[in-house]
């Protein structure tokens, strides 16, 4: 099967991607955790650009939840510093691909120095044209949704929003995820059958594909393994196979 059968309309526009099994696959190395995640940096760089030579127009890539500030100090400081570490050194090979970085979350929880970085990665890639990545950094999808809920209900306060006016595309417009379509294929390695609290809302008609595969040897062969899989599927939204044709 080749992607050249399929138009850039049934290729899926958003991809997102649970990247799971940093720590095991380390301990099955013989390395420490922390090893795990350098690995499973040099695995989002080769992921990024895989999905940029597919034309893929938005990939969510989820790096750091609200429950993972309860791991090890020594654990969160060296994601932290490998994700700064990363922006810095990332900002050219973006430039050169056509990326355009951002980033949805509680990003006020995240340390100055990776706020700073990441807004200078984000404001010197706003102009490119090429995939749109957004790094999911301090995300909750239900605090998402709390906070949604706390900007409608305040407009609706404020007579901004009338209540009967409320739709899915206003409570679209309150989420992180506002400049964002719906998730098409979710991708989660490493053998878990979770989703984690991410993307709750946005997932609702997502394909959902997962591998054993662990994130620090997910490549553009693995990538390709799960669009392969997703363009193989009937999407229906409810309909009938008969009313699609
Ligand atoms: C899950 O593995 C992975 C994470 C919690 C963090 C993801 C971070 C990276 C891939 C590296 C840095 C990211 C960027 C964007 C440069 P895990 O630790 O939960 O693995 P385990 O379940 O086997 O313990």
């Amino acid at each position: 099967m080749s992607f050249d059968e399929f138009s850039a309309d049934e290729m899926p526009k958003h991809v997102a991607i649970i990247m799971d099994g940093n720590g095991r696959w380390a301990k099955q190395q013989g390395k420490n955790r922390l090893e795990g995640h350098e690995s499973g940096a040099i695995a989002v760089r080769r992921t990024v650009e895989a999905a940029a030579k597919l034309g893929i127009k938005h990939l969510t890539l989820y790096a750091f939840s609200t429950e993972n500030w309860k791991r090890p100090k020594v654990e969160v400081s060296t994601l932290m510093t490998l994700l700064v570490r990363n922006l810095r050194r990332e900002l050219e090979r973006m430039t050169k691909n056509n990326i355009r970085l951002s980033a949805i979350g509680s990003l006020s929880k995240l340390p100055n120095k990776v706020r700073h970085e990441l807004q200078e990665v984000i404001e010197k890639t706003q102009s490119n044209t090429g995939t749109n990545l957004t790094l999911a950094l301090s995300y909750g999808a239900r605090e998402e949704i709390k906070q949604a809920v706390i900007d409608i209900s305040k407009k609706v306060k404020n007579s901004i929003i009338n209540v009967e006016s409320i739709d899915e595309t206003i409570i679209n417009e309150h989420l992180y995820t506002q400049n964002l379509p719906d998730v098409d294929l979710l991708i989660r390695t490493s053998g878990e059958v979770r989703i984690s609290n991410f993307l709750l809302w946005q997932i609702a008609y997502a394909e959902l594909y997962f591998t054993d595969v662990m994130w620090p040897e997910f490549d553009e062969h693995e990538l390709n393994r799960a669009i392969k899989s997703y363009l193989k599927r009937e999407r229906r939204f409810g309909k009938t196979s008969e009313q699609l044709t």
